[in-house]
């Protein structure tokens, strides 16, 4: 693991290989590890991969300082549900301040789930610093209020209780069917994942996607091109949320893939990989 100073935060990292970057950005309430079989096989295929615990996450939530604004402009309870935040835009700022640090230009930016909301912030904030895009499990639109309450819910326990219910409760959710049944070390690393989260972060990046925009109208303009990974089976973030950035993103690829759900990386990690194998290939 390294450890970068950046922006008032020790941010930690994985970093492996050489040649054209990869920036792998994880989902919530995950951390960097997530990504190790695309470390190695990136690594191994001439790209040069680097995993960051996002703020708040991972090693990243030791000395914090949170600097996201608190978004008092919807609602009173909304308001005073957001508390401490990371915004997707607290996390952009990081991972571009991170590539800096690392000499790195420009990146290929590879986001699962709230990694693939950071992803389409940091595309926002600096396009010319995406050679192309990889949005798993992800969606384009913001929360509505149902979405947004459940969130506050989910805040609220696990700063009562810890990540043990959470992790529990998501499990069935972030896997699939045949994962659960025949992957005990896939089901065993997303539980640890989940139970090693330091519920203070864990919640500020809950509260920071909770307020997140809706990015559906900045799709037309991304002109990197793009690859859109889903799982068949995921409840959380389904096919039709693909399809959807797919459609709206032009000249985009679409990979659907069988027996897996949320995690697709860790699920299927070889299907994963040919498919950013092959979508790198088509323009590095
Ligand atoms: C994730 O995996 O990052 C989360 O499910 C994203 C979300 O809650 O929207």
């Amino acid at each position: 693991m390294n450890t970068a100073h950046i922006r008032g935060i020790d941010i930690a990292y994985y970093e492996a290989g050489s040649g054209p970057a990869v920036m792998l950005l994880h989902g919530y309430p995950f951390d960097r590890s997530m990504w190790r079989e695309q470390i190695d096989f990136l690594s191994a295929q001439g790209y040069r991969a680097i995993a960051p615990d996002l703020r708040g996450l991972g090693k990243t939530s030791d000395k914090l300082q949170f600097v996201g604004d608190v978004d008092h402009s919807s609602s009173e309870r909304q308001a005073e549900a957001y508390g401490t935040i990371t915004t997707m835009d607290d996390m952009a700022g990081d991972v571009a301040a991170l590539m800096d640090e690392l000499r790195i230009d420009q990146a290929v930016i590879c986001g699962l789930s709230m990694g693939g909301y950071v992803a389409f912030e940091f595309a926002h904030l600096f396009p010319a610093r995406v050679s192309a895009l990889v949005l798993a499990g992800t969606r384009a639109p913001a929360d509505n209020e149902q979405e947004k309450q459940a969130r506050f819910q989910q805040v609220e326990q696990m700063l009562a209780n810890g990540m043990t219910g959470i992790a529990e409760a998501s499990l069935p959710k972030l896997l699939s069917s045949r994962t659960l049944a025949e992957e005990p070390e896939v089901v065993a690393r997303v539980r640890e994942m989940i139970l090693r989260a330091a519920p203070e972060g864990a919640a500020a990046a809950q509260r920071g996607m909770a307020a997140r925009r809706d990015y559906s109208d900045d799709l037309p303009n991304i002109k990197a091109p793009a690859l859109v990974i889903v799982g068949r089976e995921d409840p959380i973030r389904p096919v039709a949320d693909a399809e959807f950035m797919h459609r709206a993103l032009s000249g985009s690829a679409l990979v659907i893939i069988e027996d897996a759900a949320h995690m697709t990386n860790m699920e299927q990690a070889e299907v994963f990989n040919q498919a950013l194998q092959e979508f790198l290939r088509s323009f590095h």
